[in-house]
């Protein structure tokens, strides 16, 4: 068949996440093949893996798909089946519905269902079983995200010899706010199974140390985390734990590169001409999820209008959406009122064959994708809360014209890092209303200056810097060294 090869199940690298990085597509002939799976998570790490072939423990994105393992492009898949209740409890409910809105300010309201954290508690041990007859002896695990958080300790029960590593792509959230979980202590004593958990942010890394203190009855050190350094120490019985701060990037080489080559510079024109050449083209590229904050941009482009601070002749907005978690009664929400909104400025605002906001919902080729960046002149990232946020550093990354400009919310884990982009409270409209308009407005040499900052932010803080650091920190076990915050 297309190269794939038998799987040998004696990994020395495992990485552990819900999904796969490819999904399976199940046609109407009833024939399969693989489609890039999304999010964040997988944009950072599938460049990673393919570069150092190692195993990927994950879900195809199916529901009772029985997948034997195999070999793509020097990449072990391992697929762990889903049934179509447990995609409904485990993946839908307890991860996308309590965990999601919990660790994301609670922004929608958290679901506490006792059947859902038993299906969570069921496919985690099933996850945990997978990695352990994939991994050889001694092998490094690397275990992701919120779907997984009780992985380590389940994994560490039945394999001993192994390194394990977590890393949480999404905030973790205040003490008050993770209090709520009615299994706070068996997440975060699951967590304590990894010899290394690793946030985004220093805060984050700060409230699970006093979480283990307080829930876990662990000695913990006490001092501040920094980013990539000065680790925190939680003492397990005779193990050492270690929580840090390493904040994601991209593979930002690599699309500098792509985004300077004249097939995408010819596609940036001409989506800029499909668009009838307007003043301003403002883009927004997200996951349709209510965390995005899509509904505040929009809203903010509407009273924009509305306040004739906007000419809808010489602007538009481009939304590219993709579908996410469709079944989740949040997210069906949350697309109506976007798509009304979408209407209504239309209605309002547009012309025949000149619509002010253009909204797809579906996943945009790769390339298509990149073209946007680079035809952009405002890239509008407004979440009200985000881990990362992956699109703001892309946009950088493609701009090596050092033209346009980034929006990006205060709430974002990538704020940090992006200090000259305009930055704003999504929660306060007057402010995002401002930051656009700023944006828009702005000087060619005052984003030439902004541009070249963010760029060198983005271009030397990378993905592999990324994961160079946390698996550095990881293999370093026995060092309660100088970078450690002592007990
Ligand atoms: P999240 O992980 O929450 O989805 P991130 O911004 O960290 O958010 O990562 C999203 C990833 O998905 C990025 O690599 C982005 O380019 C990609 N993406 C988002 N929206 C689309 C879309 N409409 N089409 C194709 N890719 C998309
Ligand atoms: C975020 C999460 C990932 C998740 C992705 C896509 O990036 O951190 O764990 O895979 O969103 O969401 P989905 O529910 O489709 O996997």
């Amino acid at each position: 068949d297309d190269g794939t090869a038998a799987v040998t199940a004696n990994a020395h690298f495992v990485v552990v996440a819900n999904r796969l990085p490819v999904d399976l597509e199940r046609l109407p002939d009833g024939s399969t093949r693989w489609k890039r799976s999304p999010g964040g998570l997988v944009t950072a790490l599938e460049p990673l893996l393919r570069n150092n072939k190692g195993a990927w423990v994950g879900w195809a994105g199916v529901p009772d798909a029985d997948l034997a393992p195999e070999v793509d492009d020097g990449l072990e898949l391992f697929p762990v089946p889903l049934s179509a209740d447990e995609v409904e409890r485990y993946y839908e409910g307890f991860s996308n519905a309590t965990l999601w809105p919990l660790y994301h300010d609670v922004i929608v309201r958290p679901e506490y269902h006792r059947d859902w954290w038993n299906a969570y508690v069921e496919v985690n041990r099933r996850f945990a079983e997978a990695t352990a007859a994939a991994a050889a002896e001694g092998a490094t695990v690397w275990v992701q995200d919120y779907q997984l958080q009780l992985v380590p300790k389940m994994l560490r029960m039945l394999r001993p010899d192994l390194t394990i590593g977590f890393f949480l792509h999404i905030p973790f959230p205040p003490v008050e706010l993770f209090m709520q979980l009615p299994w706070r202590t068996e997440i975060v004593e699951g967590l304590l199974g990894a010899d290394l958990i690793g946030f985004h942010l220093p805060g984050g890394a700060q409230n699970f140390l006093y979480l283990a203190r307080r829930l876990a009855g662990q000695q913990t050190s006490r001092g501040t985390v920094g980013v990539r350094s000065k680790l925190g120490v939680v003492q397990v019985g005779f193990r050492t734990v270690r929580v840090g701060a390493f904040p994601i990037s991209i593979a930002s080489g690599e699309l500098d590169e792509q985004a300077r080559s004249r097939k995408i510079r010819d596609r940036a024109k001409a989506i800029r001409k499909e668009l009838g050449n307007p003043k301003h083209i403002l883009l927004g590229v997200d996951r349709l999820d209510y965390t995005k904050g899509i509904d505040v941009r929009l809203e903010a482009l509407y009273e924009l209008l509305q306040d004739d601070r906007v000419d809808p002749s010489d602007t538009v907005l481009v939304q590219l959406a993709t579908p996410s978690r469709e079944r989740v009664e949040s997210y069906v929400r949350l697309r109506g009122s976007i798509e009304q909104t979408v209407s209504r400025i239309n209605g309002e605002y547009g012309e025949v064959g000149h619509p002010v906001v253009h909204y797809l919902h579906r996943p945009i080729p790769r390339d298509e994708l990149i073209a946007f960046f680079v035809a952009a002149d405002v890239m509008l990232v407004t979440p009200l809360r985000d881990g990362m946020n992956l699109v703001a550093k892309e946009y950088v990354a493609c701009r090596s014209d050092l033209g346009g400009s980034l929006v990006l919310s205060e709430f974002t884990g990538a704020a940090a890092e992006l200090r000259q982009a305009y930055l704003c409270n999504p929660h306060d409209l007057d402010n995002v209303k401002d930051a656009m308009t700023s944006a828009m407005d702005q000087t060619r040499e005052d984003g030439r200056r902004r541009m070249r900052a963010m760029r060198r932010q983005v271009l030397t803080h990378d993905v592999d810097r990324w994961a160079r650091s946390f698996l550095d920190a990881l293999a370093d076990k026995g060092a309660a060294g100088r970078a450690l915050v002592a007990p």
